[in-house]
């Protein structure tokens, strides 16, 4: 990575426009706003969907949302209401930090942990309008523990109970998905049971000049699920549906989560990996942390056996994981032409 400047000390500036290094010309605008009846990502209530007395319809209703959105909402998720609120307050502290010591935790070149942004290769290349913190976070021994012991003491205890719960939803969510594509229990402890968990805080500060900028640059996530925590109620968060952008604005207590390319594989295209986007405003921040839940180090990425046979050819090579995230990080290209790169 590029050392990049902080966005959100240059929103602070009394600026009336926008560094041309932050303006896109090639971004579609957002879909218009006076429509009234947009279509909403499905929600899943994951209480029912373990509860035996269900009669799997909720186990279909996941079935369709991660073959026909790719994202949806999960309600009743076992992540606690009080380690939301407290990760919550942790990191909106922890972006208030003052920027001489955010420096101490700024992403090193050749490395894309800490604070920065991702995926930043050239001076010419053009920049989100967002600062984001990234690290790893399981398995234990790939972590950045000097990045860690950096860490406000609150947020990293926060952080450490999150990462379980969040892991153990992952995992649930996982389950259920393997009974529909007949993925046995075995194959899928090899699979996800020690998965690579990282994640990424966003600050999207707010922008003098938000439709030419763009938070987060239209992108699909190359992990398995990923788990999205919007920390306030600014609108933001777009995805690519049947062609246009369609917002997603989480319920109250709600994460959302959608199919990351790993899945896309292993089912062999039928759950969708989708494109989506950050958009900005001009008077709100919005505050967000991304965990991206991916398979055991040593697994081997694929189209799950039960679904390829003589009439089903498989779709995508076989990869192993590590392989996979090493690609995936080095091809830096935006949009899914990385899962080109996979057929
Ligand atoms: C966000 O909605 O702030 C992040 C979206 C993403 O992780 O792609
Ligand atoms: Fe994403």
């Amino acid at each position: 990575s590029l050392i990049v400047p902080s966005v959100q000390e240059l929103a602070k500036q009394p600026i009336s426009k926008i560094p041309p290094r932050y303006v896109h010309h090639d971004e579609e605008s957002p879909i218009v706003s006076h429509e009234t009846s947009l279509p909403a990502v499905p929600v899943i209530d994951v209480e029912r969907l373990l509860s035996e007395n269900s009669m799997d319809s909720e186990l279909e209703k996941l079935h369709l949302a991660c073959k026909d959105w790719g994202f949806f909402q999960v309600v009743n998720h076992g992540v606690s209401t009080s380690l939301l609120d407290c990760l919550r307050n942790e990191i909106t502290d922890f972006f208030k930090l003052p920027f001489e010591e955010k420096k101490a935790l700024w992403q090193e070149p050749e490395n894309h942990e800490g604070f920065g942004q991702l995926f930043v290769v050239s001076e010419e290349q053009k920049l989100d309008w967002s600062d984001m913190f990234y690290i790893t976070t399981l398995p234990d021994k790939l972590r950045k523990v000097e990045l860690f012991e950096k860490l406000p003491l609150k947020l990293r205890d926060a952080m450490e109970a999150y990462s379980l719960e969040v892991k153990i939803l992952a995992m649930t969510l996982l389950r259920e998905m393997a009974k529909v594509l007949k993925i046995d229990e075995e194959e899928l402890k090899g699979l996800f049971s020690d998965g690579v968990q990282s994640m990424r805080m966003n600050y999207y500060p707010p922008c003098p000049e938000p439709e030419m900028a763009i938070g987060f640059n239209p992108h699909s996530d190359a992990d398995a699920l990923t788990i999205l925590f919007q920390l306030n109620g600014t609108p933001g968060l777009q995805i690519r549906k049947d062609g246009r952008w369609l917002p997603v604005m989480p319920l109250p207590d709600a994460l959302i989560v959608n199919v990351g390319d790993i899945i896309e594989i292993l089912s062999n295209g039928l759950y969708r990996s989708i494109e989506h986007r950050a958009t900005v405003n001009s008077d709100r921040e919005r505050l967000s942390i991304a965990t991206f839940y991916s398979s055991n180090l040593d697994a081997e990425v694929a189209p799950a056996r039960s679904l390829i046979g003589p009439h089903n050819p498989a779709g995508f090579r076989s990869i192993p994981v590590e392989k996979f995230i090493r690609e995936f990080f080095a091809a830096k290209v935006h949009g899914k032409a990385h899962l080109e790169f996979m057929k």
